[in-house]
């Protein structure tokens, strides 16, 4: 097994260093090889996804990646953003499959921006199709308006668009993802606007009449799940939608569980090869100050353990461990708060790595 690892920037190299330990103490015989990717690779390479980085990618069974971007490359023609290495895999390794879990830990119920009796004991899955929507459609781009309110102002614009077999794919992901938990999908669309999503919604309905009617089939327009979503979280178990829509519920889903410090990710193709990371970004703000909470990676590398390496035990050994440092009162600063825990002790970045080792080493 090859599993690259590409850590990127801000906290994405404090924050992979320590998932890295965590996988050297599982003692897996995984080779691994490291590579430069996002704003370390431009300032490198000139590129944010060079040659040699891609090429790792494609030949690795797995991918462990950190976070990209900073504010210093926002000046940047896009094609040469931070942010583009990471579209670029997506969509050059064909990872369509978004898996973001949002589960609110027992130990951090505090840490929500909602009252506790709200996310105590939430477990939602978010399942995001990830290599098209308005994303990656085409064209794309600036021009002088030929109609619309304004005729020979400058405009920009964007391609909305999804084919029937994307949709048919992604909604078997989400299908098969809900058997395995409590058969419930909720599939986020904006069908009273838009072409795209009624097509959408028709797909899902196909798809689940033909193969899923064992599953619950809820829709659901989008302003309305951003709205449930913190009205009553745990009425959800698979949400299901687009590129552009889950990557804004997934965010605020994030935030119900306390900390998006907190939440991993898989991207994964048809055959699950897969990229494994934390939900958040590069948080160029506390980058190199070792304050950044390691856990979302920590728990990525357990989803690669589970989804690509098959290797479930070890997966929930990860978690485990995680849950125990959890249980002991450890918090980085993103799950900590003045006075309103006992018995809990503020950490580091490595401090929280070596906390999880430990634990492992201790199973
Ligand atoms: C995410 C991020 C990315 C996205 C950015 C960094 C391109 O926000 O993974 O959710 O928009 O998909
Ligand atoms: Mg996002």
């Amino acid at each position: 097994m090859k599993i690259a690892i590409l850590p990127g920037d801000g906290i994405g190299t404090e924050i992979v260093a320590e998932a890295v330990k965590v996988l050297q103490v599982l003692d897996l015989k995984a080779e691994t090889e490291t590579a430069l990717v996002g704003g370390a690779a431009y300032e490198a390479h000139g590129h944010p996804l060079p040659e040699g980085t891609l090429k790792l990618a494609k030949a690795a069974d797995a991918i462990l990646f950190g976070a990209v971007g900073d504010w210093k490359f926002d000046k940047l023609e896009r094609a040469l953003r931070p942010e583009q290495a990471i579209l670029g895999l997506r969509k050059q390794l064909g990872l369509f499959a978004n898996f973001r879990p949002a589960l609110c830990y027992p130990q951090l119920t505090h840490a929500s921006s909602l009252k506790p009796e709200l996310v105590a004991g939430l477990d939602i899955l978010i399942i995001r199709e990830l290599t098209g929507d308005i994303y990656f459609g085409q064209p794309r781009g600036r021009r002088t308006a030929v109609d619309g309110h304004f005729p020979g102002a400058e405009e920009a614009f964007d391609t909305m668009r999804y084919s029937r077999p994307e949709i048919e794919r992604i909604a078997h992901v989400a299908f098969q993802a809900a058997r395995k938990r409590s058969n419930k999908v909720t599939s986020v669309d904006k069908a009273n606007v838009l072409e795209t999503f009624q097509f959408w919604k028709d797909v899902v309905t196909e798809v689940h009449a033909a193969h899923y009617a064992d599953v619950e089939l809820q829709h659901m327009y989008v302003d309305n799940a951003a709205m449930q979503l913190v009205k009553a979280p745990k009425a959800f178990d698979v949400v299901f939608t687009g590129n552009m829509f889950g990557d804004i519920l997934s965010d605020e889903a994030a935030m119900l569980t306390g900390s998006i410090g907190m939440l991993p990710s898989a991207s994964l193709d048809k055959n699950n090869k897969g990229l494994y990371e934390p939900s958040h970004g590069s948080a160029p703000d506390i980058a190199g100050k070792g304050v950044a909470n390691p856990l979302a990676t920590i728990l990525s590398l357990a989803m690669m353990l589970r989804f690509t390496l098959g290797q479930p035990e070890a997966a929930a050994r990860v978690e485990a461990a995680v849950d125990r440092v959890l249980t002991a009162g450890l918090r980085t600063g993103d799950i900590w708060s003045e006075g309103t825990q006992q018995n809990t002790r503020r950490v580091g970045t490595a401090e929280m790595g070596d906390a999880v080792v430990a634990a492992l080493k201790n199973d």
